[in-house]
């Protein structure tokens, strides 16, 4: 069965203690927090207080996606203020090694993330060290843009290259293209637009995990 992480960015900025209290009444499995830098992505997104404050409303896990140049300057900091997963992007210049292993040391769990035209020969290399791959079902940077076509069948070639952890797809996923991106090989849905412009959140979260039992 998916585990459905809304992704705040959809989200009523204004009101975002109710929306996670929303997204977790509605039976969703995490809460996705994206974290832009303006630099990484042409946008901004949430900051660690950002990130302190929803820990304070929810006991659901904090899946936190730096779209970052330089996560490792700022990774101590989400760490500590309640993530329980943190994802950096397989683009940047930083030492992947090395910050995947601060986010353990840390004692969260680690991810990388790989935009839509980026191989997944660049993380095969990472597969031990990460709990989690997060395939970027769209260009990082903003929500409500469609799904990349390209991207179904790189869940499927993790899967065939060996990797037995969590994927996670980001952007653009809705009910419709769900089903079909689980028999890839998701196991994470990232949905903002989907959820938190659905008048009844609750009923696509059941039908979506409905679907998805196997
Ligand atoms: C885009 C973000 C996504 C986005 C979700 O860079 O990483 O999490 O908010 O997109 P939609 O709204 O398409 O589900
Ligand atoms: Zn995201």
């Amino acid at each position: 069965m998916i585990k459905i992480a809304p992704s705040i960015l959809a989200a009523d900025p204004l009101h975002l203690g109710e929306e996670v209290k929303r997204a977790e009444k509605a039976g969703c499995d995490w809460i996705h927090v994206d974290i832009m830098d303006g630099h990484f992505v042409p946008n901004l997104a949430f900051s660690p207080a950002v990130v302190a404050a929803i820990r304070r409303e929810t006991s659901l896990p904090l899946d936190v996606h730096l779209m970052m140049d330089d996560p490792g300057s700022m990774l101590d900091t989400f760490l500590s203020a309640g993530a329980d997963s943190v994802t950096i992007h397989a683009e940047i210049r930083g030492d992947l090694p090395e910050l995947l292993g601060r986010i353990h040391a840390a004692g969260a769990s680690a991810g990388i993330a790989i935009k839509p035209a980026t191989p997944v020969e660049r993380v095969i290399p990472y597969f031990e060290q990460a709990e989690m791959i997060l395939a970027m079902t769209v260009e990082p940077g903003f929500g409500g843009q469609q799904l990349d076509a390209r991207v179904p069948e790189k869940i499927s070639a993790l899967r065939q290259a060996g990797y037995t952890g969590e994927i996670e797809a980001d952007g653009g996923i809705r009910e419709d293209n769900l089903k079909f991106l689980t028999e890839h090989g998701l196991t994470v849905a990232v949905m903002g637009t989907a959820l938190f412009r659905n008048e009844d959140m609750e009923a696509a979260v059941r039908r979506m995990h409905e679907m998805t039992r196997n």
